[in-house]
């Protein structure tokens, strides 16, 4: 006999039409939500996009090659997400769990539709059936690793992971997603009793039904089955109605940021005169005054801390934290959900001090490790200049600076000993003419 399996077997059709309804209660909810975080990016200063997308399909490839290629090494290959252990290894076998079982929902779907179109179209079986159930099942296990593994690290999670309580429920989630997806599989085989390959090709779910079910009847298997289908589908649709409001965001928020974040992170935009006397203002005072890129960006922020620990001014007890700024933006983002009046939804004083901005030394550090091309230092810099221009600079930075108008250097040394310093170092040779 052919090996495969009815893509709704034991599932009444009452059932798949309550199913189907709630499934798209769950996208709409998901798309709502989306909705409103989008919306929240656009009362960021305008990106171009309607110009990245002008003109002939030569230049707007060309204008995309590089942002779809930054999705496919650094979202796809996970280029930045490397090279911090434990983590790192967590969310590749998360990751790569996630996008294969995905990827295999959607192709049991598009063969439901086609049998519905007509039988001949049914590919769900054969060869296609035992590769795929095989597949399935290994990266199942690689995704409830990937779970486990960030649950522990959640639990002894280093003092720069940021941690809200909706982390433990999206974990939690997921494992009860990859536990009953493989619960489903074994009570169905207890039922169906497929046999020889197209029982092995389904090595968890045999080995949960041989192990566990054993001795069941066929009426409380079909029964259990039903029961644990719902609680998985319950699962996965309320976990799709939650991705914009959780952590989850990130995969799309972070996606979306690799491709739109300037190919130049950490270089200082110039101020130009032209948008000074159109909107009178330097720098960012109000946080719509930063782009649609940078408001995407602080939704991107996966809170993982490598900024933080990567920071010289974090390190030496400086009240500098760049994942701290990042989320506290966010936070007065967020508060744009309801209409608020130009200029009041302000980003200095008690949302980011002068010290704190001042206690960055721009040397780039937090955005060359960010992941997702967060530019913590892009973002410091844009507030240091609505101060400067606003005349508000205290301390070091107003002295060097007066002293940078007065002397033409930092030191307000007078011209002839402006070089003094470099007296007794060893200096490179002159440059040949
Ligand atoms: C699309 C590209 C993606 C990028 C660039 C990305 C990047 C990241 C990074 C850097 C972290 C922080 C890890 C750390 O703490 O060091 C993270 C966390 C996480 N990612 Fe992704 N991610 C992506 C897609 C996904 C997808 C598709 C899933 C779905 C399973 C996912 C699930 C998670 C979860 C659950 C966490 C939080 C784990 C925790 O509790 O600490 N990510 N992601
Ligand atoms: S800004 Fe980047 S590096 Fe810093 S916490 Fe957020 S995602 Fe991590
Ligand atoms: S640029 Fe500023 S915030 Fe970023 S690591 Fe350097 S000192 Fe820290």
């Amino acid at each position: 006999m052919t090996p495969t399996r009815e893509t709704f077997g034991n599932i009444s059709d009452g059932s798949r039409w309550v199913f189907y309804g709630l499934a798209v209660a769950a996208t709409a909810l998901f798309a709502w939500g989306l909705h409103r975080r989008v919306a929240l990016w656009r009362q960021g200063r305008p990106i171009g996009l309607r110009a990245l997308l002008s003109g002939s399909w030569r230049e707007r490839i060309s204008r995309w090659r590089p942002g779809a290629r930054r999705i496919a090494i650094e979202g796809l290959g996970q280029e930045r997400v490397r090279g911090r252990g434990l983590a790192s290894g967590a969310h590749g076998l998360l990751f790569s769990g996630f996008m294969v079982l995905l990827l295999g929902t959607t192709l049991l779907e598009v063969d439901h539709l086609a049998g519905m179109v007509s039988s001949n179209l049914h590919f769900h079986q054969g060869l296609y059936y035992r590769v795929y159930e095989t597949t399935l099942d290994l990266f199942g296990v690689l995704f409830l690793a990937g779970c486990l593994l960030f649950l522990f690290r959640r639990v002894r999670r280093p003092p720069s992971v940021g941690h809200r309580a909706s982390d433990w429920g999206v974990l939690a989630a997921f494992l009860a997603i990859g536990v009953t997806g493989f619960l489903v599989e074994g009570l169905r085989i207890g039922w169906q009793r497929p046999e020889g390959v197209g029982a092995t090709c389904s090595p968890v779910g045999l080995w949960i039904s041989t192990t566990f079910l054993h001795g069941w009847g066929e009426g409380e298997l079909r029964r259990g089955h039903v029961v644990l289908w719902w609680v998985h589908s319950l699962l996965v649709l309320g976990f799709i109605a939650a991705i914009p409001h959780t952590r989850l965001l990130h995969f799309i928020a972070g996606p979306l940021n690799l491709a739109l974040a300037p190919a130049t992170l950490g270089v200082l935009p110039p101020v130009r005169m032209e948008e000074v006397e159109a909107t009178g203002r330097v720098g960012v005072g109000d946080v719509r005054h930063f782009t649609q890129q940078q408001l995407l960006s602080l939704d991107a922020c996966v809170e993982c801390g490598r900024c933080e620990e990567a920071c010289p001014a974090f390190a030496t007890a400086k009240p500098l934290s760049p994942k701290k700024v990042v989320q506290d933006l966010r936070g007065v983002m967020e508060s744009l959900a309801t209409p608020v009046p130009e200029g009041e939804a302000g980003v200095h004083g008690a949302v980011v001090g002068a010290e704190t901005l001042w206690a960055c030394t721009a040397c780039s550090a937090c955005t060359r490790v960010c992941p997702v091309r967060v530019d913590p230092v892009g973002l410091i810099l844009e507030l240091r200049r609505h101060l400067v221009a606003e005349g508000t600079l205290s301390g070091t930075a107003a002295v060097a600076l007066r002293r940078m108008q007065s002397s033409s250097n930092p030191w307000g040394l007078p011209p002839g000993e402006r070089g003094a310093w470099i007296e007794g170092l060893s200096k490179p040779p002159a440059p040949s003419a």
